[in-house]
């Protein structure tokens, strides 16, 4: 199809006259099953879309539709997805070149490709069309979105995350975030050849992680945080014991031994959680060598940090921190909210033994992601924490720079 034609197409399959069309196909779709009592979760692929294709042909002689071929085969692809897959956003998890999905009410859906975030050419009909491709999702891992659970985390069994939350609470329509997992994780390489960061920096990083340095990524959300997080654990030398302590499951450590530990969320009564601080806690009474944390978001900070100067030397974990010292201060707050009542001076110091590194990752206004820095904690000098920077990335030049040895 040349690209006038394609437009043509994406044009037509966003307009009303377009979403009435597809959605009368589609009631009239399901008349047919039901009356002739077609088995269709049985059918493969195939023969849907050769039932689907005839149906549509017909149902165009019928009703006189104002359709070109291309039109039709449009909405027969599209009648597909609706009775087999996920709808409109059946197309956009098929395709690899899009890691992130989100959906805010029926007419806006972004897709995020090379970290840009474009609109999809793709829209719903309405917000219930729009929860019943959020339930269809939720269904096979027993979890539903309601009025009583306007608000779902959950994780598919492919590893993807799915985030879900609907009105009254999310005020302009049913909104869903999807984080696609790539299937396969980036490689030093990959990020080498990228820019995202240069060969000395993870050779330095290498070296830190064999050394049993306890470190912090740092970054925004969808920086890379989880991205390098599981970059560096490749490097944990075989034959020592790693526990990981996540939210969902998204670490893919290529470790001999690992046990993977996941928070779970309250009960419809609001009990029976298991929240991170109780893994990390339980985690230490499981005599690992390091123990890993996904994202360090609340109370469990005291007990990551505790873990950390109690010789658990190589722990790792990320914070959602815009900076360095952002990040310190996130922990402080964080460790206030947890009732830490010691001084501040107290709580760095604790910070200044605990943490030696601090990796720092950011998504650019170009859209690539790239470790930003790397900055080394020294100590305490009376009440600041002393850093040093190793590595950052000159925003200005465009380069990666090694500021060890200099002054
Ligand atoms: N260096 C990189 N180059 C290209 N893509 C990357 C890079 N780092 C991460 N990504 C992609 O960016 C997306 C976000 O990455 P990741 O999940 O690691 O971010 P995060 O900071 O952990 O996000 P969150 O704040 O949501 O937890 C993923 O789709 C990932 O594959
Ligand atoms: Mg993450």
């Amino acid at each position: 199809m040349n690209s006038a034609n394609t437009e043509q197409v994406t044009r037509f399959r966003l307009s009303d006259q377009y979403q009435q069309l597809k959605s009368s196909f589609h009631r009239h779709l399901i008349q047919q099953i039901e009356e002739r009592n077609l088995e269709i979760d049985q059918w493969d692929e195939a023969k849907l879309e050769r039932f689907v294709t005839e149906q549509m042909r017909r149902y165009v002689v019928e009703q006189r539709l104002p359709v070109n071929l291309r039109e039709s085969e449009a909405l027969a692809r599209d009648a597909c997805d609706e009775l087999m897959g996920f709808g409109p956003i059946q197309a956009l998890i098929e395709d690899d070149t899009i890691n992130d999905i989100v959906v805010n009410g029926p007419s806006n859906v972004f897709v995020e490709r090379d970290g840009k975030l474009t609109i999809a050419p793709v829209r719903f009909l309405d917000d219930n069309h729009v929860i019943r491709v959020i339930q269809r999702i939720l269904a096979p891992i027993g979890r539903r979105v309601d009025e009583s659970t306007p608000m779902v985390d959950a994780r598919l069994p492919d590893g993807s995350r799915v985030n879900a939350i609907i009105p009254p609470i999310a005020l302009d329509g049913p909104c869903l975030s999807i984080r696609k997992f790539r299937k396969k994780a980036l490689t030093s390489e990959d990020l080498i050849r990228s820019g995202s960061v240069s060969e000395a920096a993870l050779n330095y990083l290498q070296d830190r992680v064999r050394q049993r340095t306890n470190l912090i990524v740092v970054g925004g959300t969808g920086s890379g945080k989880t991205t390098f997080l599981n970059l560096l654990s490749q490097w944990i030398p075989q034959g020592e014991r790693i526990v990981t302590v996540e939210d969902a499951a998204e670490l893919r450590l290529q470790h001999g031994h690992v046990v993977r530990l996941e928070t779970r969320p309250p009960n419809l009564d609001g009990e029976r959680a298991v929240t991170a601080r109780d893994l990390v806690r339980n985690a230490l009474r499981m005599r690992p060598d390091r123990i890993i944390v996904g994202e360090v978001r609340g109370d469990e900070v005291l007990d990551m940090l505790q873990a950390m100067n109690t010789g658990h030397d190589g722990s790792m974990t990320t914070i959602h921190a815009n900076s360095t010292r952002d990040a310190i201060h996130r922990m402080e707050l964080l460790a206030g909210f947890a009732g830490y009542n010691g001084s501040e001076v107290t709580f760095r110091g604790q910070v200044a033994s605990a943490i030696h590194l601090l990796v720092h990752v950011a998504r650019l206004a170009d859209g690539k992601r790239r470790l930003t820095s790397i900055t080394e904690v020294l100590g305490l000098s009376g009440n600041e924490l002393q850093m040093r920077t190793v590595f950052h990335y000159d925003m200005e030049a465009g380069v990666h720079v090694d500021s060890r040895d200099k002054p």
